[in-house]
């Protein structure tokens, strides 16, 4: 079997399309959508992502401001920012991206975005909502790869899901999402880790296998269930350019349907997020 290629790129086009049309309907009662992104210190691919959000934020008409702070901004200053931002009436959705530098506490950072402007939804508030299954907003990637995933006609409700890794970007969030009574989600849900023994023995029942290891070609073809769909949340940077955490080549000999990278789960983030800014400012109507 020759797995077929889950469009991500295309399916977050469709997303971004109907997040514009929100966004003028917005404007129409006067509200223009906006988000502060906030960028700390020069690493590259933290670089390529937050300028791509901004782009994104421009051609779906959502009004964005960029603060961009030295690598060496003291703890305090960016707090004082957060808090301004907390405070300013314009700005519906305060991203940080992570990661932050090592002086700075990444949680007192993350505490301190006010939970009804959190557009990555990485507020405590907002994590236990979603594990209660009331989310504000859910965060960006766990939340496309369920929408991937619906859209693309996969069923969740029943099915084995594994998920391999733990961050608290996506894998915890992302197995309370589809762990969750209701539609687009019901599954069963296995999360695993550095911890597990015999990781392929999970994977391998699997019907929905979800890499977030942050490993080039992590999984493997013997990793994987005929028939199965393989979602590849990976963005290694390699000698052979950016990869997944699937052998990909290999994995698409086994795998009935596989996302790929780039063009597959990276599109969605951005999608949702533009959702997230809505539906933030949505609710301050
Ligand atoms: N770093 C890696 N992924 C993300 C994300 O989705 N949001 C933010 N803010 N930082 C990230």
């Amino acid at each position: 079997m020759t797995a077929r290629t889950i469009d991500g790129k295309a399916i977050a086009a469709e997303i971004r399309a109907e997040v514009k049309r929100d966004v003028a309907a917005l404007a129409e009662q006067g509200i223009t959508p906006g988000l502060a992104t906030v960028l700390v210190g020069d690493d590259p691919a933290s670089h390529v992502y937050v300028r791509t959000k901004r782009k994104a934020c421009g051609e779906a008409g959502i009004r964005s401001w960029d603060h961009d702070l030295e690598a060496s901004v003291p703890e305090q200053e960016l707090l004082e920012l957060i808090e301004r931002l907390n405070s300013d009436d314009e700005v519906h959705g305060i991203l940080v991206q992570l990661p932050l530098p090592e002086h700075v506490r990444e949680q007192t950072v993350l505490d301190a975005v006010r939970p009804h402007k959190d557009a990555d939804g990485f507020h405590p508030y907002n994590f236990g909502r979603l594990l209660a299954g009331s989310p504000l907003v859910a965060s960006a990637t766990p939340a496309g790869i369920q929408e991937l995933l619906i859209r693309s006609g996969v069923e969740i409700a029943g099915k084995d899901v594994v998920i391999v890794g733990r961050s608290n970007i996506v894998g915890k969030p992302l197995a309370a999402l589809l762990m969750q009574k209701g539609a687009g989600a019901n599954a069963t849900v296995t999360v695993c880790h550095t911890g597990t023994e015999d990781l392929a023995g999970h994977t391998r029942r699997a019907d929905i296998l979800i890499a977030a290891i942050g490993r080039a070609k992590a999984i493997t073809a013997p990793m994987v269930k005929e028939g199965s769909v393989v979602i590849d949340v990976g963005m290694n940077r390699t000698e052979d350019g950016l990869v997944g955490d699937a052998d990909y080549d290999a994995v698409k000999e086994v795998a009935s349907a596989i996302t790929p990278v780039p063009g597959g789960v990276g599109p969605m983030t951005i999608a949702m997020l533009l959702a997230n800014v809505v539906k933030l400012a949505r609710s301050t109507i």
